[in-house]
C-alpha cells in the first residue's frame, strides 16, 4: 500500500534575488504565463512572489521585501536557487504524520490557508541542502493558485511544456546513499536506476547517481553526488557555489523539442554547445530518429535510445551567475531513460564551460 500518495508535483518555489526580474525571464524565454502575484499590494509585507504556469509546470519565483527576512539569508548562501518542491497530495494530514513517522525533520505542521475562494491545507518538510517539500491539498479551493494571491491575467502564450519530467538533487560526496535513503523510507519512493562512476565519469569529473521516484512515478528525483577523478567533478563545484546540496537541474518535457527550442533560442536562452563530431555519428548511434539530424544539429538536441524507443533533450547553460541551477529540456519518444548515451559529450561540454570558469 502507498502510504504517502502523492498527485504528481504541485508547484516548484525558487528563492531568487530579483522576482520581477526573474519572472520576466521566465514568461520571455521560457514561455511561461504570469497567472498570480502576492506582495505589498496583496498585504504581503514580508515578500513578492510571482506564479508561472505552462502546461502542468507552476513555478513560484519569491524575493524578500527586507533585509531581516529568512528567505534574504537563504539568499546570501546560496544565490537564487530552488526552495520548495511541493506535492500535490489529497491528505495533508495523513501525509504528514507518515512521513513524521518515518523520520522526516518537520518544517511546519498542518495548517489551513484561508482566502475568500476557499482552503487550502498545507505542512512542510525538509530534505537535502535548505530544500524544503510542501504538501498541498488545494481540493477546497477554487480561486488562483493558492489564498494570498491575486490574479495576474496575463496574454496566455506557451512554447509547448507539459510537466516536469524530474528534478535533480545534489548531495555531498558519500550522500546520495543516505537521500536516496530518505526518498524509500520516508516518503516510500523506489529506486529506478543506479549510475556508478563507471557510468558517468570522464577525464576530470565524475559523479554517481540514483533515481528515486514515487508509486504513480510522476515526480522522479535523481540524487548525484561527486566521484573521484583527475580533477574537480561538476557535482562538487556546485555544491561549493550553491554553499551545500541542492537542485541542480529541473527537466521540463515537451512534446516538440524542435518548436520549443527554437523558440528558446530565439528568445537568447543560452545552451551547452554539443560539438559537431557528435552528429556526424548520430545516426551510427541511434538509428532511425523521425527527427531531421540536420536540425538537430542546429539546435544542439541530443538524442539516446533506451527501452522501448529514443529520447531527445538539451541543457540550458545555468540560468544565474553562479554555476548552479539549470533547466533541461527533454522529449520522450518511447523511452524512459534519462540519457546515459549522452553522458560523454555532454559532460566534455560541461568540463569545457567549467574550465572556462577556471573551476577545473
Ligand atoms: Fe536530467
Amino acid at each position: 500500500m502507498d502510504e504517502v500518495p502523492l498527485r504528481g508535483t504541485h508547484h516548484v518555489e525558487l528563492w531568487v534575488g530579483n522576482a520581477k526580474q526573474a519572472a520576466y525571464y521566465y514568461r520571455k524565454a521560457f514561455g511561461f504565463s504570469q497567472i498570480a502575484y502576492s506582495g505589498l499590494e496583496t498585504g504581503n509585507r514580508e515578500n513578492t512572489s510571482y506564479v508561472l504556469e505552462q502546461g502542468k509546470i507552476k513555478l513560484v519565483l519569491t524575493t524578500p521585501l527586507s533585509s531581516n527576512n529568512r528567505i534574504t539569508n537563504h539568499l546570501r548562501k546560496h544565490g537564487d536557487g530552488v526552495r520548495d518542491i511541493a506535492f500535490h497530495v489529497d491528505d495533508v494530514e495523513s501525509c504528514f504524520k507518515t512521513v513524521v513517522e518515518n523520520g522526516a525533520e518537520p518544517l511546519a505542521g498542518p495548517h489551513e490557508l484561508v482566502g475568500e475562494h476557499g482552503i487550502v491545507a498545507k505542512a512542510t518538510i525538509k530534505t537535502y541542502g535548505d530544500v524544503v517539500h510542501s504538501f498541498i491539498c488545494d481540493e477546497n479551493y477554487d480561486g488562483v493558485f493558492i489564498p494570498g494571491f491575486r490574479e495576474d491575467s496575463e496574454t496566455e502564450y506557451s512554447f509547448g511544456f507539459k510537466f516536469i519530467d524530474h528534478i535533480v538533487g545534489n548531495v555531498e560526496k558519500g550522500q546520495m546513499n543516505h537521500w536516496a535513503g530518505f526518498y524509500a523510507d520516508v516518503l516510500g519512493f523506489t529506486q529506478l536506476i543506479h549510475f556508478t562512476d563507471k557510468d558517468i565519469s570522464t577525464k576530470y569529473s565524475a559523479l554517481m547517481s540514483k533515481v528515486m521516484q514515487n508509486s504513480n512515478k510522476y515526480i522522479k528525483f535523481p540524487i548525484n553526488e561527486p566521484a573521484d577523478g583527475l580533477n574537480k567533478s561538476q557535482i562538487q563545484e556546485f555544491l561549493d557555489y550553491y554553499g551545500g546540496p541542492g537542485s541542480q537541474h529541473i527537466a521540463l518535457l515537451t512534446d516538440d523539442i524542435v518548436h520549443t527550442c527554437t523558440q528558446m533560442r530565439n528568445a537568447g536562452v543560452e545552451f551547452l554547445e554539443i560539438p559537431d563530431a557528435y552528429y556526424d555519428v548520430l545516426k551510427e548511434r541511434v538509428g532511425d530518429i523521425e527527427e531531421d539530424i540536420e536540425i538537430l544539429r542546429q539546435l544542439g538536441i541530443l538524442v539516446d535510445r533506451a527501452g522501448e524507443g529514443y529520447l531527445l533533450q538539451l541543457f540550458t547553460k545555468p540560468v544565474q551567475d553562479r554555476p548552479t541551477l539549470f533547466y533541461e529540456i527533454i522529449q520522450r519518444k518511447g523511452s524512459d531513460g534519462f540519457g546515459q548515451g549522452n553522458f560523454q559529450a555532454l559532460f566534455d561540454s560541461i568540463e569545457h564551460e567549467q574550465g572556462l570558469r577556471g573551476n577545473l
